[in-house]
């Protein structure tokens, strides 16, 4: 896999690890490992600018548009800066059903955001997203690697009572 040398740039060790993802597909096939690249790049980035997409391009040798439609279409990447904690809230269906609508709604009015917004700390994005696959968990969100289920406005107070104090949480490995 041919470096590129611009200013966006892995470090050392996030390309060895590229090219040890790029390298479990045939030749010819590293297309492949473009979800996973794009999840390299916005753990390192925080986010997804079209010049980090490009870079992940370059590095793929695929057209830009390729990594766009990607990055674009998965509500799990996002293409501009985020706080620290992502609460995505599903909206689809069986949620809807059981009072997302009502949870997005107290998260906004919580966090003094809308839908879509950061919180002027950085600490909390809202995301309002589809299924998760936790329906019989309705109403949930997702914060990182976490489900949050069954949410009740007081769920939502602990949660974002934990995550204010500690924004990692969210993130399983890290858990206390
Ligand atoms: S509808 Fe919300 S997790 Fe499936």
């Amino acid at each position: 896999m041919e470096e590129v040398k611009t200013n966006i740039e892995f470090p050392r060790e996030l390309l060895d690890e590229v090219q040890r993802v790029v390298g479990m597909f045939p030749e010819g096939k590293q297309k492949s490992a473009l979800l996973r690249v794009l999840h390299i790049a916005q753990a390192h980035w925080g986010h997804l600018s079209p010049d980090i997409m490009d870079y992940v391009a370059r590095l793929l040798h695929i057209q830009p548009i390729e990594v766009y439609e990607v990055a674009t279409f998965y509500s799990m990447y996002d293409t501009a800066q985020v706080g620290k904690v992502k609460l995505e809230v599903c909206r689809t269906g069986p949620c809807m059903i059981e009072g997302a609508e009502k949870i997005i709604a107290y998260i906004e009015s919580k966090l003094g955001i809308k839908e879509g917004e950061t919180t002027s700390d950085g600490i909390f994005t809202l995301k309002a997203v589809e299924c998760l696959g936790a329906c019989g968990y309705a109403p949930m969100l997702q914060a990182g690697e976490k489900f949050h289920e069954h949410l009740t406005e007081e769920k939502v107070d602990e949660l974002i009572e934990q995550y204010r104090q500690n924004p990692v949480a969210n993130y399983m490995g890290l858990q206390k």
